[in-house]
């Protein structure tokens, strides 16, 4: 473990607008205070709502040491749990995905209700109170379609956002939407050189050549600071608000998310290889074809896009100091048939083939910072700005968050 003082150093060492000391992303005592101290408490993003469409629809996740389950009740309310059995913590849901009318422990079978509730433990005596035996509750929240989770005992306030995410995303129904395709792969790569490669497109046009037939990779159509800047994206916005469709840059003042609606390239409405739509049946009530992409991030854990044929969700989470889970799942209108409505192949190749050249980008880097001859290298103002707005959000919420101890792994939510 590290400790403050030297948690204090290496923040020191870091120099501004430049890539991170190189133990940022190759020591395992600093990949175990990043989880301590920013994946254990703050929202992260778990999984689209329509992932779990019905009563008793589940799906478990494994964060660092957690693991938890998302569980729909019969009342619709998506909640969390820990997955650790109260008789003796065995895991109650080994599936990553299912269906059940309770939650029953394999090993004793304890049942739980769908709220966390014990019903029933046999044999357990006439002391034995069922209601001091429930699930240990995981903060969770539904906004907008996702369902994000927080493993602290105080979960920092989600509603700012979440109100900011039901403006913007509210025209594109979520409510409505069903999972066409979904895709999981592991980058062998610290988890910030995912989001930093995210966080620009300095990159683009020598790695995604299919991305680049419709995604604009102006530098000046997102700044990081506090606005677009380029005509294009001016007149964008300008005509997407016109048609009530909220669509200016909104940034949390701790830059831990941001909204903000964008033009695709030329005459292009979503990402296929030809620019035209993918699926027919357009989602929401996007008012036309060329809304662009509405595109929302939120530290550390999340990047979307929302556009008028197809809503795309990125979940990335920590596998160890070198390697990062990246789930991709595309969402269409729940009345949209496959091969009628889309082709899957032509909905997702675009950013199959992006995720796949991203991964050997950040793998390439992690294996290039990992030589003992890695220097931190400057930034570009212009190209990195978004990198630059991560890297500072890192850096100064783990200094915050320096004083105290780290949150002891017994200190779990209650239930
Ligand atoms: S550990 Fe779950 S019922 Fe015994
Ligand atoms: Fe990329």
């Amino acid at each position: 473990m590290l400790d403050d003082s030297e948690l204090q150093s290496l923040l020191d060492q870091r120099k501004p607008a430049h890539s991170l000391p190189r133990p940022f992303y190759t020591d395992p005592d600093l990949f175990q205070a990043d989880m301590d101290r920013i994946w254990y408490r703050d929202w992260l993003f778990a999984i689209a709502a329509a992932e779990v469409p019905k009563t008793g629809s589940y799906v478990t996740l494994q964060i660092g040491a957690y693991s938890i389950i998302i569980v729909r009740g019969a009342d619709g309310t998506i909640r969390s749990f820990h997955n650790s059995c109260r008789h003796r913590g065995s895991r109650i849901c080994a599936a990553d995905k299912g269906a059940a009318p309770k939650l029953v422990c394999p090993y004793h079978q304890w049942t739980y209700e769908l709220d966390g509730k014990l019903l029933y433990a046999r044999d357990m005596g006439p002391d034995f109170k069922p209601q001091d035996h429930g699930l240990r509750g995981v903060h969770c929240a539904e906004a907008a379609g996702m369902v994000f989770v927080c493993l602290a005992d105080a979960a920092p306030d989600f509603a700012p956002v979440a109100a900011q995410m039901a403006r913007y995303i509210t025209p594109h129904d979520p409510a409505q939407l069903k999972v066409a395709h979904q895709s999981t792969i592991v980058e062998q790569a610290n988890w910030k050189l995912v989001l930093e490669n995210n966080r620009e497109c300095y990159h683009c046009s020598g790695s995604h050549p299919s991305l680049c037939r419709t995604f604009n990779d102006d530098p000046d159509l997102v700044g990081a600071d506090d606005s677009i800047s380029s005509p294009a994206g001016l007149a964008h916005v300008e005509r997407c608000e016109a048609a009530g469709l909220p669509s200016r840059y909104v940034a949390d003042p701790d830059d831990q998310w941001r909204l903000v609606r964008i033009p695709f390239l030329g005459a292009a409405v979503s990402y296929t290889m030809d620019g035209k739509a993918a699926v027919a049946r357009r989602v929401g009530n996007v008012p036309f074809d060329n809304a662009g992409s509405c595109l929302f991030f939120h530290y550390p854990n999340t990047w979307n896009h929302f556009l008028s044929d197809q809503v795309l969700l990125f979940r990335v989470i920590p596998v160890s100091v070198t390697e990062t889970q990246v789930t991709t799942t595309w969402l269409v209108h729940k009345d949209a048939v496959e091969g009628v409505d889309y082709d899957l192949n032509r909905l997702t190749e675009v950013w199959i083939h992006t995720n796949d050249e991203d991964r050997r980008i950040v793998e390439e880097n992690q294996k290039g910072i990992a030589s003992p001859a890695y220097l931190p290298g400057p930034y570009s103002q212009k190209q990195e700005s978004g990198v630059i707005q991560f890297v500072d959000w890192y850096a100064n919420t783990m200094q915050k968050r320096l004083t105290g101890p780290a949150r002891p792994a017994s200190n779990i939510a209650a239930e």
